[in-house]
């Protein structure tokens, strides 16, 4: 197994490296990738210092999987030639998501959708497994009607250049911005860029991505995504509008059956999700479990999860361990 890390000086790069350590992933061959800038640095990967190469050496030396995670643009334009050499591509960036001819995979919702033909998967966004891994069961269960979801989203899901901004205004120092405005003591209602409607592409993104992941194109969908001064993961207020009643005891017990999921809700003893105790952990957390008394069959619940695990590096080598596992490379 040659498995290449594209963009392994990145945040999600470097959570990447940590989880394929911690699940002991099976490499014959590590290839660590960067932009030029980058080519020579040293990199430590079980104790062994790997030195980082460019793209066109990557795609020479052949990998059997890449995991990319290195922008959209990057993808856009190296993707298809690692696809070309034969690599499998696992791409955490939004350039293929959307795209019909490529899979958006959950690998506990939809991962039996791969075929031996899929050269370039698509990761879905951070905020959006999250969401969908929380709400599959439930739709399986009850069908949801209408969904309306507000993000309070860490700063990690920005990259390194985030967390530099706000460790520079905590110390009072001037640097380069990652967002238009402060982010310490700050909630800034723009995630990604506006497009036409009014709606960040961050939202838009929770509007579309559940659609294909969940396979039913007619979902509703509203969201509001804002960015906070938090590392440790994104939170979700949801409320959701079911077609069935449910009964707010076999929610929790179904979610608490979920794989990935894990049940924090019990408001004798304060216990709910918190991005501070989601912090490098690989699942997805669920509390604040309640019905919406306005109006029928209406659920309000809370998410927690690690953006970089769950969101990022986690989904992504839990698909290359299903492609591994079922023989598709
Ligand atoms: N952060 C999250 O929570 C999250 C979650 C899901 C998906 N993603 C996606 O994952 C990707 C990376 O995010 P991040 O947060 O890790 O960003 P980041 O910390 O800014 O890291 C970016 C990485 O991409 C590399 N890169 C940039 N331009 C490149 C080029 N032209 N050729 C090769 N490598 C290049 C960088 O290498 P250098 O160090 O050499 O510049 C670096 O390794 C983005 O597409 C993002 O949307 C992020």
């Amino acid at each position: 197994m040659k498995l290449a890390v594209v963009g392994a000086t990145g945040m999600v790069g470097n959570v990447m490296l940590k989880v394929l350590e911690e699940r002991n992933f099976p490499i014959t061959e590590l290839l660590l990738v960067a932009s030029e800038r980058s080519v020579g640095k040293q990199i430590l990967y079980k104790g062994e210092n790997y030195t980082v190469i460019g793209m066109q050496d990557a795609v020479n030396l052949r990998p059997d999987i890449a995991l990319f995670s290195a922008g959209g643009n990057t993808s856009l334009e190296w993707a298809p030639k690692f696809a070309e050499v034969g690599t499998t591509v696992i791409d955490n960036s939004s350039a293929w998501r959307m795209n019909p001819n490529h899979k958006l995979i959950v690998p506990e919702i939809n991962a039996q959708e791969l075929t031996a033909n899929d050269k370039i998967i698509a990761n879905p966004n951070c905020s959006t497994i999250q969401l969908v891994m929380a709400l599959a069961p439930l739709h399986k269960k009850y069908t949801i009607k209408r969904l309306v979801v507000s993000t309070y989203q860490s700063i990690t899901g920005t990259g390194v250049k985030a967390v530099q901004q706000l460790e520079n205004e905590y110390a009072n120092k001037k640097g380069e911005m990652a967002y238009h405005y402060p982010i310490h003591k700050n909630a800034i209602p723009h995630c990604d860029v506006f497009e036409a409607n009014g709606y960040t592409k961050e939202e838009m993104k929770l509007v579309n991505e559940p659609r294909k992941i969940l396979n039913d194109a007619s979902l509703a969908i509203t969201a509001t995504a804002v960015r906070i001064p938090v590392v440790g993961g994104h939170s979700e207020s949801v409320n959701v509008a079911f077609v069935n009643d449910f009964n707010e005891g076999d929610v929790r017990k179904l979610l608490s059956e979920t794989p990935g999921v894990t049940v924090q809700d019990n408001t004798d003893t304060n216990t709910y999700p918190m991005p501070i105790y989601a912090e490098g952990k690989n699942d997805v957390f669920v509390g604040r479990i309640r019905r919406d008394e306005s109006q029928p069959n209406t659920l309000n619940m809370w998410i927690v999860a690690d953006n970089l695990r769950k969101g990022a590096a986690t989904n992504a080598v839990q698909i290359a361990e299903y492609i591994v596992a079922e023989n598709l490379i």
